[in-house]
């Protein structure tokens, strides 16, 4: 039977040997994998709660692949693992640790010289993070987690809202998140940075 998935705009297709890393073989559709998937953020966030995590800790390889693996871990063998296919967005897969090092050692620059606000520095985190694509998949969600770990754990700020909606699915928000990224793309930030308190 195996995977057969359709992708939305913005989505990054999965290549064969990817989808061989399903490990819910009862899992045929899209929306069969998004609630899966969904399940395993929620896992994610719950273990986050009440969790006290340092801005050291948040900001290392380490601590960025154990929460991919802690949202796809019973869906994915992958999970938590870094990509090592080409993707239409990302880095070239041998570049991602050194890209994530010299990103995560500028974040900290930002918040050791309050370069920008804590909103703005968790945001361009954020986005970097989602250049990078350091997974085969589930970077759009894994990279908003990140910005939300440091607003609440590192920051003692609320989580972002992120449009308040399932920004998985297609619509006006989706559509609103993805022209943000573009223009974050462009350097210009405040439409995410807005977007993200939405
Ligand atoms: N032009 C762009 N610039 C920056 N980031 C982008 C751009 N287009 C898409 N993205 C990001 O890539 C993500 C898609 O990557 P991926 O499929 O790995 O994430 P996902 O969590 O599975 O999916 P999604 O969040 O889209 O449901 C989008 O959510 C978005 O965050
Ligand atoms: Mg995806």
């Amino acid at each position: 039977m195996g995977l057969d998935l359709d992708y939305t705009d913005g989505q990054t297709p999965l290549d064969e040997d990817e989808k061989e890393g399903l490990l819910i073989p009862t899992i045929t559709t899209r929306g069969d994998l998004d609630e899966f998937e969904q399940l395993g953020v929620e896992k994610a966030n719950e273990w986050l709660l009440g969790r006290s995590i340092s801005i050291e800790k948040i900001l290392s390889e380490d601590f960025v692949k154990d929460l991919h693996r802690r949202m796809f871990s019973g869906i994915w063998r992958w999970a938590g693992e870094f990509r090592r296919s080409e993707k239409n967005i990302g880095v070239d897969p041998v570049m991602i640790p050194i890209q994530l090092r010299n990103l995560l050692d500028d974040c900290k620059y930002w918040i050791d010289n309050r370069v920008f606000d804590e909103d703005e520095i968790a945001v361009r985190l954020s986005h970097r993070m989602v250049l990078i694509h350091p997974f085969a998949n589930g970077n759009g969600r894994h990279s908003r987690l990140m910005a939300d770990v440091l607003i609440k754990k590192g920051f003692g700020k609320p989580y972002f809202t992120w449009g308040s909606v399932n920004l998985t699915k297609q619509g006006e928000a989706r559509d609103k998140y993805l022209a943000s990224l573009k223009a974050a793309d462009q350097q210009d930030y405040k439409p995410l940075i807005e977007f993200a308190r939405l």
